[in-house]
């Protein structure tokens, strides 16, 4: 079979795939954030608007929604989809950086970013700024993929130990997930608390997107931790205990959230 091994973090097909596979973690993290009608939400890396528009029904037409992403494509779709779902007048999307977001200081009253820290060279610094912009009193809540935790039922486990090293290539911050509770850990945060959910399937298919198993696979034989032959191998085992009924894969992903001192 051949690998198609494109990764992009802005996909919109692949942010609604695994949306889909994430829901109960996506609404506990609007949960953790207690929004009432009239509040000001914001989500960064907020992709094509997947949670900014879940955020616009809890905080109504009175309140205020604005979502952020580096990509102006994500930006686009965003604000298309607001505008499909009636909810435009109070949810906009607008390009920005979470290193420094276009909002006055203390003017939201709840944030969200879900699996944009790993992506960035420099997460505590997107920390800070969400630390700005928040009232106080205002909350958080941050998610990330632990990529340390991911496991699948192989055949070949020291050939699949050296492939997944390349978590660590494929993003900025791999770690960030393990870290984010620390760096939340200062004078400028109360309260701070952790939950850990995990995914997990049965089918090679979910996980092959999910996990990026492709990519995975390919910056293996890039990096030289693994031959290509050896990248091919691990996969084609992979389906092979699809096919025979024993395929696993699973991954943590970690929901951190807190109150603005
Ligand atoms: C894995 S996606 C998650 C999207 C969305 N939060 C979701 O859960 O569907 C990461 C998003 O972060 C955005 N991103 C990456 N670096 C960024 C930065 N420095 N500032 C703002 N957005 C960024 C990407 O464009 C992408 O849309």
């Amino acid at each position: 079979m051949a690998y198609d091994t494109s990764l992009s973090s802005a996909n919109t097909e692949y942010l609604n795939f695994v949306a889909k596979q994430i829901m109960p973690l996506k609404r506990r993290s609007l949960e953790v954030l207690r929004l009432a009608p009239g509040d000001t939400a914001l989500d960064v890396g907020c992709g094509p608007g997947i949670d900014t528009l879940a955020l616009a029904r809890e905080v109504g037409p009175g309140g205020q929604v604005l979502g952020i992403d580096a990509s102006e494509a994500a930006v686009q779709q965003a604000n298309r989809a607001a505008e499909q779902q009636g909810c435009s007048a109070w949810t906009r999307h607008r390009v920005g950086r979470a290193e420094q977001l276009p909002c006055a200081d203390a003017s939201v009253d709840a944030a969200r970013a879900e699996r944009l820290l790993q992506h960035l060279s420099d997460p505590a610094a997107a920390i800070a700024e969400l630390r700005r912009v928040l009232r106080p009193g205002g909350r958080v809540a941050l998610i990330d993929t632990d990529y340390a935790s991911c496991s699948l039922n192989t055949r070949r486990p020291e050939l699949q130990r050296r492939i997944l090293e390349g978590f660590g290539q494929m993003f900025a911050s791999p770690s960030a997930a393990r870290r984010m509770p620390g760096w939340l850990d200062t004078d400028g945060w109360h309260d701070v608390q952790l939950e850990v959910h995990a995914f997990g399937t049965r089918s090679f298919e979910v996980a092959r997107t999910a996990l990026h198993l492709e990519e995975l696979a390919a910056q293996a034989a890039r990096s030289g931790t693994a031959s290509s032959e050896e990248a091919q191998a691990w996969l084609q085992d992979l389906e092979e205990q699809a096919r025979q009924r024993h395929f696993f894969a699973s991954v943590t992903l970690v929901l951190v959230w807190a109150e603005r001192a």
